[in-house]
C-alpha cells in the first residue's frame, strides 16, 4: 500500500514519485475520467548518480515535487530521462531545469523539437539517444528502445539492463487512479482495471496497432521482470496478461465473444428497439451483452467494447436527415481509432425518410475488415408490431455470429 504522499522504493535505489488525480473530470481535454488517473514519475538514485525518468502533470506537480525533494535529500539531479513529452508527464521539466540548470537531459531529437516547441526551453545539456543507445547511472546500465507512434513520435521505452525493469511510457498504462495500490498485483485488476485499461489502450494508441506490434517483437527475446508505465499501476507478476491483452488489442483481435449495442435514441423509440435486441441476445445464449446510449455517453465507452467484443450492433434515428450526431461522432470514433475486423448489424429509425441506416452502412462497411450480420432493420418512427419477426431474424443471425465466431 502507497503510504500519501511519499516517493515508494521499487527497487532498493529506484523510486517510484507519482500520484493521483482525483478532481480531473476530463483527460487530454476529450476523455471522461470518472474514478481519476495517476501519473507516475520514477527516480534512481544509485552510487552517488541521480536520474529522473519523466515528470507529472501540473495537477500533482505538488505531491511530485515533495516526492522528488525528499527522495533527493539535497543532491543534484544528474540526468532526467525523457521518455515521453506530452506535457502530461513533461509539465514539470521547466522547473526541474531551473531547479537544476546542469542536469543532462536525455532524450532523442523528436524530443529535443517538442521541447522547444511545448516550453521554449534548449536545455545547456543534452544526450542525444539513438535507438540501442546505453547510459550508466551508478550500478545501472540503461537502455533505450524507441517505440515511434506509440502513441507520439519522439516516444521511447528506457530499459534497467541490471534490473530488468522496461520503463514503457504510457504502454500498459491505465485510466483510473491507483486508490493505493502500486502494484497491479494488489488489484483485482481483471475486475477493477481492465475496463479502463482497455479504454485507455482504444482511445489513445487504438489507431497505432501496427508500431504496438513493431515494439513486441523488438522486445520479444528482452528478459522484462517489471514494467513501469506513466499510468496506472506497475506490473511486478504475470506479465504475459498485459502483454497479451496488448498482443491481442493492436492486432484488432477481439478478447471475448460477446455484443456491444451502440444506439442513439430521441423519443425512446430506437432505445426500445435496442433493448428488445438485447433480451433476444441474452435469450439466445448470448454471454455478454453490453448497450451504450451514445446520447449520454462518451464515445470512448462504446469504441472500447468495439476492441472487446466479437460484435456490434449499430442502432441509431435520422437528425435532420443525416445520422444523430452522437452516432456520427461515435462511428467516426471507431474510425480514428481503427476498429476493425469485426461483425456488424445496422439498425435504422427514421419518421418520414429514414437515412440512418445507409448512413451507418456506408461508413461502416468502409472499416477494414468489417463483416455485415443479418439484414438491416428500418423502422419507422416506432417497431411496428409485423416487424418482431425481423427483430428476432436479426438476434438469431447475430447469435449464431457469436457462436460461431
Ligand atoms: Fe500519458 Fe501520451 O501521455
Amino acid at each position: 500500500m502507497i503510504p500519501k504522499d511519499t516517493a515508494v522504493p521499487i527497487r532498493d535505489d529506484i523510486f517510484w514519485i507519482g500520484g493521483d488525480d482525483r478532481t480531473a473530470t476530463i483527460f487530454e481535454g476529450a476523455f471522461p475520467i470518472p474514478e481519476g488517473v495517476s501519473y507516475n514519475s520514477y527516480l534512481i538514485s544509485s552510487e552517488g548518480k541521480t536520474c529522473l525518468l519523466d515528470t507529472v502533470d501540473s495537477s500533482i506537480a505538488s505531491k511530485f515535487w515533495r516526492n522528488l525533494r525528499k527522495t533527493m535529500d539535497g543532491r543534484d539531479l544528474d540526468y532526467l530521462i525523457i521518455n515521453h513529452m506530452e506535457p502530461d508527464h513533461g509539465a514539470c521539466i521547466t522547473q526541474v531545469l531551473e531547479a537544476w540548470p546542469e542536469v543532462t537531459v536525455v532524450g532523442n531529437s523528436k524530443t529535443f523539437d517538442m521541447l522547444e516547441n511545448f516550453y521554449r526551453i534548449s536545455p545547456k545539456n543534452r544526450m542525444v539517444v539513438k535507438e540501442g543507445d546505453e547510459l550508466v547511472v551508478g550500478k545501472h546500465t540503461l537502455r533505450f528502445y524507441f517505440a515511434v507512434m506509440v502513441h507520439w513520435p519522439e516516444v521511447m521505452f528506457t530499459y534497467d539492463v541490471g534490473e530488468r525493469i522496461l520503463f514503457s511510457a504510457d504502454a500498459f498504462g491505465t485510466f483510473k487512479a491507483v486508490s493505493g495500490a502500486l502494484y497491479a498485483d494488489e488489484t483485482d485488476f481483471d475486475r477493477d482495471y481492465l475496463n479502463e485499461a482497455r479504454r485507455y489502450y482504444a482511445n489513445i494508441v487504438g489507431k497505432y496497432g501496427a508500431k504496438v506490434q513493431n515494439v513486441i517483437a523488438k522486445l520479444k527475446d528482452v528478459p522484462i521482470d517489471m514494467i513501469c508505465p506513466l499510468h496506472g499501476p506497475i506490473w511486478r507478476s504475470d506479465l504475459g496478461y498485459i502483454l497479451g491483452k496488448y498482443d491481442l488489442w493492436s492486432r484488432y483481435e477481439p478478447e471475448e465473444r460477446g455484443v456491444t449495442i451502440a444506439y442513439t435514441s430521441v423519443y425512446g423509440n430506437t432505445a426500445a428497439v435496442a433493448e428488445r435486441l438485447a433480451i433476444m441476445l441474452k435469450e439466445r445464449g448470448v454471454e455478454n451483452v453490453t448497450m451504450h446510449s451514445m446520447t449520454v455517453e462518451h464515445p470512448s465507452y462504446a469504441v472500447a467494447d468495439a476492441f472487446r467484443f466479437t460484435n456490434i450492433v449499430f442502432a441509431s434515428t435520422t437528425y435532420n436527415n443525416a445520422l444523430h450526431p452522437s452516432m456520427s461522432s461515435t462511428i467516426e470514433d471507431m474510425e480514428i481509432m481503427a476498429v476493425q475486423n469485426r461483425r456488424y448489424s445496422v439498425i435504422g429509425n427514421g419518421s418520414w425518410a429514414p437515412q440512418a441506416d445507409r448512413i451507418i452502412e456506408e461508413r461502416v462497411s468502409g472499416m477494414k475488415g468489417m463483416t455485415k450480420v443479418g439484414e438491416t432493420l428500418t423502422i419507422k418512427s416506432s417497431l411496428a408490431p409485423e416487424q418482431v419477426p425481423e427483430l428476432e431474424a436479426l438476434a438469431d443471425a447475430i447469435a449464431a455470429s457469436v457462436s460461431e465466431s
